[in-house]
């Protein structure tokens, strides 16, 4: 195939990448989005195929089989509440494919007894940094969210300047080869050296903050990706990588946003640790007053407004269709039935969203936080299924508390809040919820599905 040809199908591809992100800004168009996106990137991968730079299809096509067989398997057994480990890990296979593939054309050139140019040779050194330090960190934030290593912050003392050295290090090492990409030896230790500081960035970030530092290591991966397509004259590859660069930086400033946190904070304020036992005789006893659904459905019974607020316990306990069903029954009775959507409720961008069309559930019933937040104190009943930390009056009130500032959906002001979960447990962030102690808040202790299917039963019975 004709280079020009292969250059138009890959802006066509770039075009498909471009329309398929603006059509996944919105439920409604995101199924789409996915198609359109898709497409794209199976013409980019058949152009590919077509340059004539490919020397080995077998080897090709054996890839292709396995990669494709692998990632069918895991999309179609992984549980919606283990997404972010899975976007983890892509997130690290790109970023290892990067820099496998920026090592291989080092070694390419070395074999054949000729030097990059300079833009080739710093884009080599950037496509192995980048790719390392995403693979590695990307594996950390995995082992993390899947629990085969603790998800508190791991810190010691000098950790900073630890890390800073390396970083300094790795710096220097990469300017040396971009400028004399003949020194194999040293582009290997800055190769090995991205590696370990992949691990050591990651590991002093708490699980909780794990899904802002999976959507910058997914923006280092398109980096690395972007890097990679300068080394192989790829504009397919620089344009896609770009984009998710830029995508995943922007989702990184919005969850940073949604959280009142800054990123160097996420990144380097360790989060999470245990916190410091409370000194004997300080500690406060606080009563709860715990409910039955029945109790719950006679609230509902008299109520006119609803709003919902789903949280990361309604993904748990996979209750989306229970709510469903609550929802329907409620509107039967001319109830007003609405939900109230926090940006980080869940453990990923999006995820109530996800949930909730899964179940049917009209999108002009979700209401996004600055939306919903004012109608709080006009209506009935507000119901908190499964959520803690998105409705926690303390980041509003309690000046000394770890999400102070956090932007939060104002349950309390509604003249009668339902809580429902299992337990005094607390939320991701592993604070006390002084929600549950209020007046006019009735925790009915249960799971989610369970719980909102036996409001829902008595209700008829009503
Ligand atoms: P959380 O604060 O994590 O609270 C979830 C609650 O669900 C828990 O208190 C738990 O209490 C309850 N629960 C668990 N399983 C349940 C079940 N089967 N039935 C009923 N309840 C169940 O969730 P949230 O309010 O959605 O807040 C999200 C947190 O994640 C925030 O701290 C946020 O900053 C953090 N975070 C989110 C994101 C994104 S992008 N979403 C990114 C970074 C950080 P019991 O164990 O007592 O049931």
């Amino acid at each position: 195939m004709s280079p020009t040809l292969i250059q138009l199908a890959y802006l066509l591809a770039a075009v498909c990448f471009i329309l398929g992100i603006r059509d996944l800004s919105s439920p409604r168009t995101a199924v789409r989005g996915n198609a359109i996106a898709a497409v794209g990137m199976l013409i980019a991968i058949v152009a590919t195929l077509l340059t004539r730079g490919v020397v080995n299809f077998p080897v090709v096509l054996a890839g292709v089989a396995v990669g494709s067989a692998a990632g069918t398997i895991l999309a179609f057994r992984i549980q919606m509440t283990a997404m972010p480990q899975m976007v983890a890990l892509l997130n690290g296979f790109g970023g290892a494919a990067s820099a496998l593939v920026s090592a291989a054309e080092l070694l390419r050139y070395e074999r054949a007894g000729e030097l990059p140019n300079a833009t080739v040779s710093t884009a080599i050194v950037l496509g192995a940094l980048i790719g390392a330090v995403t693979f590695t960190g990307s594996l950390i934030a995995f082992a993390k969210l899947q629990e085969l290593m603790r998800g508190r912050p791991i810190t010691y003392r000098g950790q900073q300047i630890v890390n800073g050295l390396l970083a300094i290090g790795i710096i220097g090492l990469s300017v040396m080869v971009a400028m004399d990409p003949s020194q194999i030896t040293a582009y290997w230790a800055l190769f090995v050296g991205s590696l370990v500081l992949g691990v050591l960035i990651v590991i002093p970030i708490g699980g909780a903050d794990m899904p802002v530092v999976i959507s910058l290591l997914n923006s280092y991966s398109g980096l690395a990706a972007c890097a990679t397509g300068f080394v192989l004259g790829n504009s397919g590859l620089v344009i896609s990588g770009s984009l998710v660069g830029a995508s995943g930086l922007i989702l990184t400033k919005i969850m940073c946003d949604a959280m009142n946190r800054s990123l160097t904070n996420v990144l380097f304020g360790a989060f999470g640790q245990a916190p410091a036992p409370t000194p004997a005789g300080q500690v406060e006893q606080r009563t709860v007053r715990g409910y039955t659904a029945d109790d719950a459905a006679i609230v509902f019974n008299s109520a006119r407004s609803v709003i919902i607020v789903p949280g990361y316990g309604m993904a748990v306990a996979q209750a989306q269709h229970a709510i469903r069903e609550l929802m329907t029954v409620l509107d039967a009775r001319g109830i007003d039935v609405r939900f109230a959507i926090h940006p980080v409720a869940g453990r990923m961008p999006g995820h109530m969203n996800v949930l909730l069309a899964e179940a049917n559930i009209p999108y002009e019933k979700l209401l996004e936080m600055d939306q919903i937040n004012p109608e709080f104190g006009e209506t009935d009943v507000a119901l908190v299924l499964g959520a803690n930390d998105v409705v926690n009056p303390a980041a509003r009130e309690e000046e000394g508390s770890p999400i102070y500032g956090m932007p939060i959906l104002d349950v309390d002001r509604a003249a009668q809040v339902l809580v429902i979960k299992r337990s005094m447990n607390p939320g991701f962030a592993g604070i006390d919820n002084p929600l549950f102690y209020k007046d006019n808040t009735m925790m009915v202790f249960g799971d989610a599905k369970a719980t909102a299917l036996g409001i829902a039963e008595a209700l008829k019975e009503l």
